[in-house]
């Protein structure tokens, strides 16, 4: 009987190991034979750990399941697929499941994360074989015809981000690839790296031979060592199998990666203190221009994409941009993972061409809220996406459309809130993580961030609050057009657009005087 038990970080943190402990111990009790795969996750967080068992030929979910469940569970017959309080049927049924266009995350949750059978059988490495036999200027064109932009946050193309790294000279060009994956709310960094680590890869080796690039780097962060461990073994294997090397699939072309880790800084996200980070100086960010695609890594040519760019690479390579292009809405072409998280009944990972509305995100896919009360706010976008207010639900998950109401798509991680959230705290907050992350370099959000916090506690404390309420947006002015980078430049969207669309909440009570 095959089983499989998560041993993505989520379903661990639930404690996926000590049921895969409790199934294997029952089972040699009972004198059963199991053989237990530890698969990705299918992002159905709610549902973790969430462990199948292959009945009649189809996968059987069991979830949220405990170490104490394990017993009952083998009571009710579960390794042949049997009735218990905690099965939801054949999984690929699961509404949440069932209504998604998986793309970059077709195998993610399938397939054993190191079995590169598992890869090949689900149409793994069938890009990379394209583009082994393609000329760099084609691949290029593949992927900005895809009209693949990057999943980061920004949106850039990616397919001209490529060009430019083609085109520049230089003896050595390198493929970074930002897995400091750092807004609240998201995961399909981690998600991806641990549940289909073949799929990044692939893709880099693919950015590797259109670029002339030979060399990669995973940039990721300290707080994943599951994802970490992971990549580094499945970096090995595509070595092994001459995936990566001095020969990439045997075409002459050499690519080859290794995973670098940082120690932690939020502004290491940004791509030009990442490239600091990655050469072992301190993680403050870079003017620009140079961009990296011209000067980056050690000043050479770099490409840098976030993991989920990379990782719709392979699919856009094997199905052709045609098929790529014909989902999405706009400009925004394609399948976006959109990470469901805060007061939800239904966190995840669901991944969807663009265009769903964020009132049948929030409503919906979501479930709601957890907590049974009205949705407040859904702050879209990480710490420093603008928080949308109900009557912005009509806004389609489109990067033009979410910018034309003051906000952002940004890494597609949406946290949603109640009605007893704070709105005039939730800004104070913004203001305040600005000011603990920012790298120092530039004054508007090195002094503006902490002049934030003080303007904020003061509306809060009722001391005139109209004139603090013009000061805090005079403020947020400064840090949008003044800052260096994003960090300062963009934590204004979570502050003014609580502002503007709860403005209830920066009206207390008038300060009682002393
Ligand atoms: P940006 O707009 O300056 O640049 C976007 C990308 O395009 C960069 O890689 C840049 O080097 C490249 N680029 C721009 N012009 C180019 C050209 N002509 N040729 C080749 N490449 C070119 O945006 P930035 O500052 O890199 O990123 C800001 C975004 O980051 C925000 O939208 C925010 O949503 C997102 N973000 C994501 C986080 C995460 O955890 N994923 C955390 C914080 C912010
Ligand atoms: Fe550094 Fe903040 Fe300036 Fe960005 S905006 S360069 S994080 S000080």
């Amino acid at each position: 009987v095959k089983i499989y038990v998560p041993r993505d970080t989520a379903a661990l943190a639930l404690g996926a190991n000590k049921v895969a402990a409790a199934i294997e111990k029952e089972a040699q009790a009972r004198g059963l034979e199991v053989t237990i795969v530890r698969n990705g996750s299918h992002g159905m967080h709610w549902l973790e750990p969430l462990v199948e068992v292959v009945a009649g030929g189809e996968r059987i979910a069991y979830g949220p399941v405990k170490a104490s469940d394990v017993p009952s569970l083998f009571e009710a017959g579960f390794v042949t697929g049997g009735a218990h309080p905690l099965c939801h049927g054949p999984t690929k049924d699961i509404p949440f499941l069932k209504q998604q266009t998986r793309l970059t995350f077709a195998r993610c949750g399938l397939t054993d994360p190191l079995s590169l059978d598992d890869y090949r059988a689900l149409r793994g490495l069938a890009g990379l074989e394209k583009a082994v036999a393609m000329a760099p200027i084609d691949i290029v064109t593949e992927v900005t015809d895809s009209g693949l932009r990057g999943r980061g946050g920004a949106g850039f193309p990616t397919g001209i981000k490529w060009k430019t790294v083609l085109e520049a000279a230089g003896d050595r060009k390198y493929i970074v690839c930002n897995a400091d994956e750092g807004d609240s709310g998201t995961f399909a960094d981690r998600m991806i790296m641990e549940g289909d680590p073949f799929v990044l890869i692939e893709g880099m080796a693919i950015a590797g031979l259109a670029t002339g690039a030979t060399k990669g780097f995973i940039y990721t962060r300290s707080e994943y060592p599951h994802a970490i461990a992971i990549m580094s073994e499945a970096i090995e294997i595509a070595r092994q199998v001459g995936v990566l090397g001095p020969s990439v699939l045997g075409s002459g072309r050499a690519f080859d990666m290794e995973v670098r880790v940082g120690a932690g800084a939020y502004v290491c996200g940004e791509e030009t203190s990442l490239l600091n980070s990655l050469e072992g100086k301190r993680g403050v960010v870079r003017a620009k221009p140079p961009l990296p695609a011209h000067k980056g890594l050690f000043d050479c040519p770099t490409v840098i994409n976030n993991v989920i760019s990379l990782a719709s690479v392979p699919v856009v390579l094997d199905q052709g941009a045609a098929f790529y292009r014909d989902f999405g809405m706009g400009r925004s072409r394609g399948t976006i993972p959109i990470q469901i998280a805060g007061n939800v009944k239904h966190g995840g990972l669901y991944e969807t061409a663009f265009g769903l509305s964020l009132g049948e995100i929030v409503d919906q896919i979501a479930g709601g809220t957890a907590s049974g009360r009205p949705v407040k706010a859904v702050q879209v976008g990480g710490p420093l996406g603008a928080y949308f207010p109900r009557a912005l639900f009509d806004t389609p998950f489109d990067y033009e459309a979410f910018a034309a109401k003051d906000g952002l798509i940004g890494h597609a991680g949406i946290v949603v809130f109640d009605d007893t959230a704070d709105m005039l705290h939730q800004a104070r907050f913004a203001m305040e993580f600005c000011a603990i992350e920012s790298c120092g370099k530039c004054t508007p959000c090195r002094i503006g961030s902490t002049r934030g916090v003080e303007v904020a506690d003061k509306i809060a404390r009722g001391i005139e609050p109209e004139k603090n309420r013009e000061l805090l947006a005079d403020l947020c002015n400064t840090m949008k057009f003044g800052s260096l980078c994003a960090l300062g430049g963009f934590t204004p969207y979570p502050v003014m657009s609580a502002m503007t669309h709860f403005p209830e909440d920066f009206s207390p009570a008038p300060a009682v005087q002393a």
